[in-house]
Formats: structure tokens, sequence, C-alpha cells
């Protein structure tokens, strides 16, 4: 998956890239570069009310030691966008390599069904914030949002940890970006 909207050139450029053409280029190499940057990969959970959802996303990081703050860039048209928006928190769920195709089920709004407790099919428990936290991740974060920074297309949520714990094996190699062939970015 690549970034969308990304069709017109996106400036600025340094000084050396002066034509069309090589604002071309310069699109393409530096899209290509930003995709090598490399990241987790994780299943954000959400929540507004009794609405839940679950999405894939990889602009997560660690952004503080005191206080602890955990930052992640979500897209302003996601549903998640809206749920973090209005309810103020979000677990950061990893995945275990084994599990790469927990992934693909959350590039779109989920299916959430209450009562079995599942996230198209993934079962889930409710986090101290009430935001669902995969049963089947490694480990979770649980965060409350503490500031919320406008990046254009998308919102930069920064949480602070109220809970987190690990599920299974501490041990347990976790999902990254470079696992998959799926980029997002660039
Ligand atoms: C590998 C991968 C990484 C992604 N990383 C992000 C991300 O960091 N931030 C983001 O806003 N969307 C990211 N997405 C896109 C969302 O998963 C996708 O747009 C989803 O439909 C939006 O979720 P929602 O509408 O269900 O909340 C990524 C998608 C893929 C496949």
């Amino acid at each position: 998956m690549t970034a969308p909207g990304g069709t017109g050139p996106i400036g600025p450029y340094p000084a050396r890239v002066v034509t069309d053409e090589d604002k071309e280029a310069y699109d393409k190499l530096r899209r290509r570069l930003l995709w090598t940057l490399p990241s987790g990969l994780y299943v954000i959970g959400s929540r507004a009310g009794e609405r839940r959802n679950g999405m894939t996303l990889n602009w997560a990081t660690q952004v503080s030691f005191d206080p602890k703050l955990i930052a992640i860039s979500v897209e302003k048209r996601a549903m998640t966008h809206e749920l973090v928006d209005s309810g103020k928190a979000f677990s950061l769920n990893t995945i275990a390599r084994e599990d790469r195709a927990l992934v693909r089920k959350f590039t779109k709004p989920v299916d959430v069904d209450a009562g079995t407790m599942t996230l198209n099919g993934v079962s889930y428990h409710d986090g101290v914030t009430g935001v669902p936290i995969l049963d089947q991740a490694v480990a979770f974060v649980e965060c409350e949002v503490r500031q919320t920074i406008d990046c254009g297309g998308h919102t930069l949520f920064v949480g602070e940890v109220v809970d987190c714990d690990f599920q299974g094996t501490e041990d347990l190699p976790v999902l990254r970006m470079e696992d998959t062939r799926m980029s997002y970015g660039g």
C-alpha cells in the first residue's frame, strides 16, 4: 500500500532540483528513500462510546522517557482518527511475526461483534481505558491522549502510557514492516 493522494509534486525541493523532470525524479527518489526508513507494524485499538475499531499502523514510536509518551500518526479520514479524537485513548498492539496475516484484516474499518467480542473475527478484550486490545497481541501498550498535533493529512496523537503488558511469551519476535512486502509512507 502506498500513501494515498500522492499524485502531484510535493515540495520543497533542494536547489539542484530545477526542471519538472528533476522534480519528478526527486519525488520518486524521496519516496523510495522514505520507504527504507525502518519501522514496526502494529494494530491500533480505538473506541468512542460503543464504537470500536482496529487499524494497521506503522507510524508509531516512543517520544519521551519521562513522562512515558508514545506517538501515533493517523490519517484524518480514517475511522480510527474519529475514535481516538473523541475517545482520547488508544491501544498499540504488537503482533507475532507468525501472525503477519492479521494486519491485512485491519486496513479498513472492521466488523465489530460486541457479543462475541471480536473485530473481524479476531478476539479482543477492553483495556482500562475501554479501548479494544487484541487477545492475540504479543503485548499491548494502552495510552491516554495528552497532545494532538496537526500534521496536514495526518494527526499525531501523543499518548501517555497508562497500562501495558505482555500477553504471551515475552521474547516472541514481533512483526516489523520489513517482514512484509507492504509499504506505507514515502
Ligand atoms: C502496512 C500498512 C501500514 C499503515 N500505516 C498507517 C499509519 O501509520 N497511519 C495511518 O493513518 N494509516 C496507516 N495505514 C492505513 C490504514 O491501515 C488504513 O487506511 C485504514 O483503512 C484506516 O483505518 P480505519 O478507517 O479503519 O480507521 C497503513 C496500512 C498498511 C497496509
